[in-house]
């Protein structure tokens, strides 16, 4: 019993790892925050680099930080503070002010040599407030900051979940937060335990959680994962996908496995140019790393 606890206990630790978080909901989102406070407690080094105001919905915008005019989202820093700035208690909290793209880049080029122990291993960005799947991602400002660290070499994850609206940090977090929390850590500390590199050049992954709530997908252990592809395969044009649960070499999109009854949650795999599917044999990479959390859909 006491060794297997510890073994289990090692999987999740072994692999301490120096995170970058960003979002397009902004720095004092409830979701980006207790996602920082899981990334913390399973033993990592983190920090936020994100919007200072809500960008939801830029893409991959980039443009020089500018003086706030207004104060930050819910009053989290007031009118006239300067272009970046952060937490004075909680250095690990920054703001930029401008789009996620600039937000994530400001954070891996300037804020990381001095608030992580080390290079940086991987790029989280979200829970986005409300899912990114298909075309979406196309749009997507969280999507956006993933797939700006993947052209910046650093593997990267976009996290979305379809419950819950724009919500201040400073309220006790709401029971969906949590739970998006400890499923998007558990995700980042598998693909970490599975050893770097920790996605092909250029891959990010796309993972969405559905609805979450007092009565359906309660807690973290609710939940399964299944590998997906963004986009909608097109007949002829689109090539295979990777070969698993007896799929004929086509993964189900992402909309179907979340739209699937009883929680289940979508992780594609995605090229940062195109932000669409990626390759089969980048696919399988993925699904042997994250073989012990992935399931098949019901059948
Ligand atoms: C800054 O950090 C302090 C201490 O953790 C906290 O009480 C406060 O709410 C934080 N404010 C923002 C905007 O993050
Ligand atoms: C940001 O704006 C989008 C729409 O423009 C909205 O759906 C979302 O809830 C907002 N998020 C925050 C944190 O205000
Ligand atoms: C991660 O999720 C899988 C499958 O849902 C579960 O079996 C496992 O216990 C979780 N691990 C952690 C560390 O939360």
């Amino acid at each position: 019993m006491r060794t297997s606890l510890i073994l289990a206990c090692s999987a999740v630790t072994a692999h301490a790892a120096n995170i970058v978080m960003s979002n397009d909901d902004g720095w004092a989102e409830i979701n980006i925050r207790t996602f920082y406070q899981a990334i913390i407690a399973a033993g990592n080094s983190a920090f936020i680099s994100a919007p200072a105001e809500n960008k939801s919905g830029s893409g991959s915008l980039d443009a020089t930080p500018e003086k706030l005019d207004e104060p930050c989202e819910f009053n989290s820093c007031p009118t006239g503070s300067p272009a970046t700035g952060n937490n004075a208690s909680m250095p690990q909290f920054n703001y930029v002010n401008s789009y996620p793209v600039t937000s994530i880049k400001y954070g891996i080029q300037t804020l990381a040599s001095t608030l992580l122990p080390g290079p940086i291993d991987i790029a989280v960005t979200g829970p986005n407030v409300g899912s990114n799947l298909g075309l979406t991602t196309q749009l997507s400002g969280t999507v956006g900051a993933a797939t700006e660290a993947a052209k910046e070499g650093i593997p990267a994850i976009a996290f979305s979940g379809s419950s819950g609206d724009a919500t201040a940090w400073n309220v006790p977090a709401p029971s969906y937060a949590l739970v998006y929390a400890d499923l998007a850590t558990n995700v980042t500390d598998t693909l970490l335990a599975s050893g770097s590199p920790y996605l092909p050049k250029n891959v990010w992954l796309n993972v969405n959680f559905p609805d979450s709530d007092a009565s359906t997908c309660s807690s973290a252990s609710d939940f399964k994962f299944v590998l997906s592809r963004i986009n909608t395969a097109v007949p002829i044009i689109s090539g295979d996908d990777v070969s698993t649960c007896g799929n004929n070499k086509r993964l189900p999109t992402e909309s179907d496995v979340v739209g699937t009854a009883r929680c289940y949650a979508s992780i594609s795999v995605g090229h940062a140019d195109t932000k669409l599917t990626a390759s089969a044999s980048e696919q399988s990479v993925v699904l042997q790393k994250l073989s012990s959390i992935l399931s098949c859909l019901p059948s």
